[in-house]
């Protein structure tokens, strides 16, 4: 699985051009899926170019509540109404800027899956909590946003993001091995909750990918994909980080 989160960059114009220059050289293969997560604004420009074509549609952000007085918000029914798919959860850009607790987050995740929205969480340490040694500590508290989806509802779909902040938007991704080491981890611990879930759980790396790190990344046994941030702005480095696992 290849994500694509655009942030909040793009314009009408560029939107267009990017969609189209992705889908004259995206080779679609059925067990993998890719999905482009523009700016809230632009979901409805994006529901249109994508119509009849391979690539999904998700969202970057989705309420804590179903509606109401949220100003500013955007409720998962919402997000539905424009054929989204999936929703990013708990980025650390929205944890840093937006405040967004792990007790917010898990409301979001609820929210999502309620109305028929794969959560895509996203988690990671910092580089001060890494040096710290704190890592797993860190990551197991964020993991508990889907915990009661993956303990109460066992078929309910959940995609997880490791994203280390310190690779993010740097040039320092963090090495294959370290990312199947955490990537390990993550699945040994849902697994203690339900083994089912975990051996289907897609588990993504964020950070920094790029088409010369990306194969390696992907050959790991327990990276499923990646969430790619700068490099899906770019037609060719988006199709070329796919490729890397069409070729695998
Ligand atoms: P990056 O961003 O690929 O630009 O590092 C990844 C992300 O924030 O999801």
């Amino acid at each position: 699985m290849i994500v694509a989160n655009w942030k909040m960059i793009g314009s009408l114009q560029a939107n267009m051009e990017l969609v189209q220059a992705i889908l004259k050289h995206y080779r679609h293969r059925s067990n993998i899926r890719c999905v482009l997560c523009p700016p809230s604004i632009y979901l409805p420009q994006l529901q249109a170019l994508l119509k009849h074509s391979p690539l999904l549609l998700g969202a970057q952000n989705v309420s804590e509540i179903a509606q109401g007085a949220r100003t500013g918000e955007i409720a998962a029914s919402m997000l539905k109404e424009f054929a989204c798919q999936y929703v990013l959860v708990g980025h650390s850009e929205r944890r840093q800027y937006a405040a967004e607790t792990d007790e917010q987050i898990l409301a979001k995740c609820l929210q999502a899956h309620h109305h028929d929205l794969t959560p895509i969480l996203c988690i990671g340490e910092t580089l001060e909590q890494r040096t710290q040694g704190r890592t797993f500590e860190v990551i197991a508290k964020q993991l508990t946003s889907v915990l009661p989806l993956i303990k109460n509802e066992p078929t309910a779909e959940v995609v997880i993001a490791y994203e280390p902040v310190w690779a993010i938007g740097t040039k320092m991704a963090a090495s294959p091995e370290e990312v199947q080491t955490v990537h390990h981890w993550i699945r040994q611990h849902i697994a203690q909750l339900n083994g089912p879930a975990a051996q289907n759980l897609t588990i993504l790396y964020g950070g920094s990918v790029q088409p010369d790190n990306a194969k390696a990344l992907f050959a790991m046994p327990d990276i499923d994909g990646g969430l790619v941030g700068r490099a899906s702005l770019h037609a060719d480095d988006f199709i070329g980080i796919i490729s890397c696992i069409t070729s695998l």
